[in-house]
Formats: structure tokens, C-alpha cells, sequence
């Protein structure tokens, strides 16, 4: 019955990597997959986590299931960490929260709520988006459509597109929302922006449906707060989809957050119950140990102010990288001025070259990014940034 189905295509993002391993070249450079290396390419296991760890296994009496909801120290730590200690919607009761396998499980299951509540609703995503929001909430039967976002030209935010887009949206439509370091551009709205689109959702009646992945990458863990806690202050009903994936580590763990911030505590109350029986008919409970790691990180002052400075580490290093890219680019005499790459944040930048050039590159250099001209900036190194711009200035 199966050969009714076609073959896929490899997936954009992650099929990179397996490229790049059958990859022979001793030289080539991997910045496909958004994941965090360290000068030698590794994807370290975090202090604070590997201590969380040792803290588990001493302390751990039991397998038998979690809560439906998930580990509450891991919802009250990051529901903290998102919104900020005493938000008035955690003082009030107005929060329901799960914890979920990955940001993407949460978006799933905030895509299906979605769904429950009206099947007719458009999601709004920026143009361009992360390419994996395009199944996990299409996939779920809604309505996708694109506002402008990122202006290749100009290499910055068409915020003008956006504003004019944003004023067309419906009354009860989800506009989707980077937090901060956005994927794939890492162009991240100003403050001012994120006033305007909050002032722009309560004109409009819209929702904002924050997906943020990031936190601590951009500017600073509370920095790259502004926007989420900004919606969450103002307006009645906001939603947010939060990973742990890059700032803790734990890419493998599979641990994220799906969170609304509702207009009361019955709204609170019926989210929470919808959202339960959604994860219930998926996946039943999440899987508890990487929930747990965060729970014994967030919940213990000393062990906390380390990952805090893991995160603030990784953060100034990719930063670093960026103006390392952008001088060699430079120094290399690039025919295009790329020190739009140090204005940007976390853990991707468009180079804003068309798909020829960045299959050129992979054929003829061995260096591997997304096909949109993705590049995650965690991947180059003081070893690979003289080879990585050579390259880059050959295919302009
Ligand atoms: C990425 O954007 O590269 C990461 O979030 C990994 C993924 O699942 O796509």
C-alpha cells in the first residue's frame, strides 16, 4: 500500500548535515543545522547541565510517568525566564503551560489548540520564516499565509511591508512572531517595532504567536525577552512557543514549553485542559529528563548564574565571529559589503546570495548552509574563517 506515496526529498535543513558528513574534503565547513560549536566544531554538553546530570541521577527514585502537564519546576522556571519574575499574567493566574518534546512539539500542539478553537483562522509567518513552521503548523490544518519581513536588497527588516500587511490581518487571525535572533535572517525587530506590532495586534484584534527559540543569544536573556513580555503586558491573549534546545544544549533532550497567556483565570483553565488532551492524543506526556535538567538549573540560584554565563559565553562568541566573518570579508576584498552580518543576532545570518551561489560554494568549496543563504554563524571558527571567505569571495 505504501508505493501509493511518493519518496521525499531530503528535509532543507537537515538533510545538510548528512551531506556533509559523506562530504570527503578535509576542508569543508558545516554551517547548515542551528546548532552551537564550540573553536573545535563540538557541540558541547553545558556545565551547568552536565552538573544538573550528576544532580539527577543521585536524586532520581523512579521512572514511572510525569504529569500530563509535565514537570511543574520546569514550567514555573521558564515561564519565569519568559515573562520575567511576578508578570501580573502569573500573579493573576492567567497562564496555562505545558511542557513539550522540543519547541516544535510545542508549536504543534499550539497549532492544534488553534485549530480546536477555529478551523478558519489564517497564521500569519514572516517571509521568510523557519522552514519547519510551514508543516508543523500547516501540517495541523490551518491556513498559512506570508507577511514581508526581510528585505534581501537592503539586507534589514521591511518593517514599512510588514506595518501595511499587519493592518490587513483579521480580527482573530495569529500573526507568528520570531522572539529574538530570528531563523532564518537574524534580523530581529527594534523596540520600538515590537511597540508598533503590539500596538498594531490590539488594533487590530489579532494574535501574536510567539516562537522563541533563542533567548540569550541575541542580546541578553532578559534583552531578548523585550518582545514576549511587551505582548504578554499589554494584551488579553498571547501565545508562546519556547525550546531549550540552544540555550540550555539540549538538542537531543527534546524540551520546550507551550505556554498562552489567556484573558482570565477560566480562559487559563480551559486552555489548560484542551492543550492536556491535545499531547494526550499525540505523544500522551512529554519525556521527562530533559524537562528535568532545566527544573534543577532554574530552581537552584548557583547553578543558574552558570548556565547564565554559558549562555552569555556562547552569545559574545558568535558575536565575535560575526565581526570576524565581516572584517575577512572585508580584508578579502568581497564585492559586496557584508557588515550587515554584525548588526545581526544569534545564531543565523542571510548572506543574501541567490540558491546558484550557495550550491556553487558546496560544490566547488565544500561549504555547507541552507539554500536560502542561511549560514549559521556558530559553525565558523578562527580555523575555518580565512577558508570560509576565500570561498565566499570567489563565488560573488
Ligand atoms: C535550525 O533551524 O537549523 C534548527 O532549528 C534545527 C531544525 O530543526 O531545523
Amino acid at each position: 500500500m505504501f508505493e501509493v506515496l511518493p519518496k521525499l526529498p531530503a528535509d532543507p535543513i537537515l538533510g545538510l548535515s548528512a551531506a556533509y558528513k559523506e562530504d570527503s574534503n578535509p576542508n569543508k565547513i558545516d554551517l547548515g543545522v542551528g546548532v552551537y560549536k564550540d573553536e573545535d566544531g563540538k557541540t558541547p554538553i553545558l556545565t551547568s547541565v552536565a552538573k544538573a546530570q550528576n544532580i539527577l541521577m543521585q536524586k532520581e527514585d523512579s521512572k514511572t510517568y510525569i504529569a500530563p502537564q509535565g514537570n511543574q519546576g520546569f514550567i514555573d522556571g521558564m515561564l519565569e525566564l519568559l515573562l520575567g519574575k511576578g508578570h501580573p499574567a502569573l500573579l493573576e493566574n492567567r497562564v496555562s503551560a505545558v511542557q513539550a518534546p522540543g519547541g516544535c512539539g510545542a508549536l504543534r500542539i499550539l497549532a492544534e489548540l488553534l485549530k480546536r478553537c477555529n478551523d478558519k483562522l489564517t497564521v500569519w509567518v514572516s517571509d521568510p520564516t523557519w522552514a519547519n513552521h510551514i508543516p508543523l503548523i500547516g501540517n495541523a490544518g490551518l491556513h498559512l499565509e506570508k507577511y514581508p519581513y526581510f528585505d534581501k536588497e537592503t539586507a534589514s527588516i521591511n518593517f514599512e511591508g510588514m506595518v501595511k500587511c499587519l493592518e490587513k490581518v483579521n480580527k482573530g487571525d495569529v500573526v507568528l512572531l520570531h522572539g529574538c535572533c530570528h531563523n532564518p535572517t537574524g534580523a530581529d525587530l527594534s523596540q520600538v517595532q515590537w511597540q508598533k506590532v503590539m500596538e498594531l495586534a490590539k488594533e487590530r484584534g489579532f494574535i501574536p504567536f510567539i516562537d522563541t527559540a533563542y533567548q540569550g543569544f541575541g542580546d541578553g536573556l532578559e534583552e531578548d525577552a523585550y518582545g514576549v513580555r511587551l505582548m504578554a503586558e499589554n494584551l488579553p491573549e498571547v501565545i508562546v512557543a519556547a525550546s531549550c534546545s540552544k540555550n540550555f544544549g539540549l538538542y537531543r533532550e527534546r524540551v520546550g514549553l507551550a505556554a498562552m497567556i489567556t484573558r482570565d483565570n477560566l480562559s487559563r483553565e480551559i486552555t489548560q485542559s484542551q492543550i492536556q488532551s491535545i499531547a494526550r492524543g499525540i505523544y500522551s506526556m512529554p519525556p521527562s529528563y530533559g524537562g528535568a535538567l532545566v527544573d534543577i538549573i532554574l530552581n537552584d540560584a548557583e547553578l543558574k548564574a552558570e548556565w547564565m554565563q554559558e549562555v552569555e559565553s556562547m552569545r559574545s562568541r558568535m558575536q565575535d565571529l560575526r565581526h570576524l566573518l565581516a572584517s575577512k570579508l572585508k580584508e578579502k576584498g568581497a564585492s559586496k559589503d557584508f557588515s550587515f552580518v554584525t548588526q545581526q543576532k544569534g545564531m543565523f545570518s542571510f548572506l543574501c546570495i541567490s540558491p546558484d551561489q550557495v550550491q556553487q560554494i558546496r560544490k566547488d568549496h565544500s561549504v555547507y548552509f541552507v539554500d536560502s543563504s542561511r549560514v549559521n554563524i556558530a559553525g565558523i571558527s578562527h580555523k575555518n574563517v580565512d577558508a570560509l571567505a576565500s570561498a565566499l569571495v570567489s563565488i560573488l
